[in-house]
């Protein structure tokens, strides 16, 4: 598969996302990819890996746990909440600095997504109805239970993990931090109408769906300041089993309600043919970040398009990011892309990882 991005390319111009300057368009999606160390510490061969894809304008983190208990969706997913972790962050930072990349960490909650096994604790959720999905626990493949819904006032405490967790991000050296209020996680089960059945006020109208997720900007925003602080949303994405019959009102109170703080970005997982789409690009004048996730070549060519118009301020890409460390170099020569491998997307170890060739080395090889 191959794409030639114009010389001139909007994608390919930089853009100010909060307090930095990202020096292209091409962000690189979250990607959870399971080779952190058992503490959930990242692993040696995460520097590398990141390192390898810092010309992306801005490298999103993948999918790091803001407490022991926050964690638990997959096998050896990374953590921010002790110092360890803190201190293998810090190595990440230091390297993609040193070529001039700029890197915020997803912080995750994974919700009624975690299995006990996993995290060592029974999976909390906005109410207690169960994704019906399997994922993989020491012990191989086994179903989600039933999440216990959490009381009222233990929300504070969740709240206030994520605003220590940012605050180690940016202690470690990292730019910012990325909320993951998308794709079945704890945020975005709070945000449902379906997932979500509290009579307490984080259930029920809009704004309360909203409210977890508003706090969370807010506490972590006043913790590093708002101009280091994304924020991701998926609404109306079934991913985790999610369930939106109104996949915009309660997303339109969280806009309305995070507008005057002015965050860094605001990156939306979704279609953007989708009505939801032109309803949300319509209430937020902040920077907006767009994953579509779509053929290679449809793509890029509606990404710059969109870019070229003013309709994006950067592209999220993953899986071509994750194959190509140097994308933006294949794109601006119309080069071939290598194909991700999905056999290795969450298997331990180097393959499929560290060792995707860039164009020179494939070359070299083929010489
Ligand atoms: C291996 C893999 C891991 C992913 N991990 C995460 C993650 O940690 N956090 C997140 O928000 N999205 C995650 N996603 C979703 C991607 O960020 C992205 O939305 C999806 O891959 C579609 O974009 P793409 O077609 O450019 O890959 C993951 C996707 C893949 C394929």
């Amino acid at each position: 598969m191959t794409y030639a991005l114009p010389a001139d390319a909007a994608l390919l111009r930089p853009v100010r996302i909060g307090y930095a300057d990202a020096r292209n368009r091409l962000f690189m999606a979250p990607l959870t990819r399971s080779r952190a160390q058992d503490d959930g510490t990242p692993s040696d061969l995460a520097v590398q890996y990141y390192t390898q894809r810092a010309a992306a304008g801005l490298i999103i983190s993948e999918a790091t746990a803001v407490s022991a208990s926050a964690n638990g969706a997959y096998l050896n997913t990374p953590g921010m909440y002790t110092d360890r972790h803190e201190a293998k962050w810090a190595e990440i930072a230091e390297s993609v600095h040193e070529v001039d990349g700029l890197m915020f960490v997803q912080l995750w909650h994974v919700g009624r997504m975690g299995h006990p096994d996993i995290s060592g604790v029974h999976p909390v959720a906005p109410s207690a109805i169960a994704a019906d999905l399997t994922t993989h626990t020491p012990s191989g493949k086994q179903a989600l239970p039933v999440p216990r819904a959490l009381e009222t006032d233990e929300i504070a405490t969740i709240v206030d993990d994520f605003r220590a967790a940012a605050r180690r991000a940016v202690d470690a050296g990292m730019d910012g931090v990325e909320i993951h209020g998308a794709n079945g996680y704890l945020l975005h089960e709070f945000l449902s109408d379906v997932v979500n059945q509290r009579t307490d006020r984080y259930g029920g109208s809009p704004e309360n769906r909203a409210r977890l997720a508003a706090e969370i900007v807010e506490a972590v925003a006043a913790e590093i300041g708002a101009d280091r602080v994304g924020l991701r949303i998926s609404p109306g994405n079934g991913a985790g089993d999610m369930h939106e019959v109104d996949d915009v009102a309660a997303y339109e109170a969280l806009l309305s309600r995070i507008a005057p703080l002015d965050i860094a970005y605001l990156h939306v997982l979704i279609d953007p043919d989708v009505p939801a789409f032109g309803t949300l690009r319509g209430l937020w004048s902040g920077p907006l970040v767009l994953n579509t996730g779509r053929e290679v070549d449809t793509r890029f060519c509606q990404l710059e398009e969109l870019a070229e118009w003013g309709v994006i301020s950067a592209a999220a890409v993953g899986r071509a990011f994750l194959a190509n460390p140097d994308l933006i170099d294949r794109l601006i020569l119309g080069a071939e892309l290598n194909e991700p491998d999905v056999a290795t997307f969450y298997a331990p170890g180097p393959v499929g990882y560290v060792d995707y060739p860039t164009l020179a080395e494939a070359e070299l090889k083929n010489a």
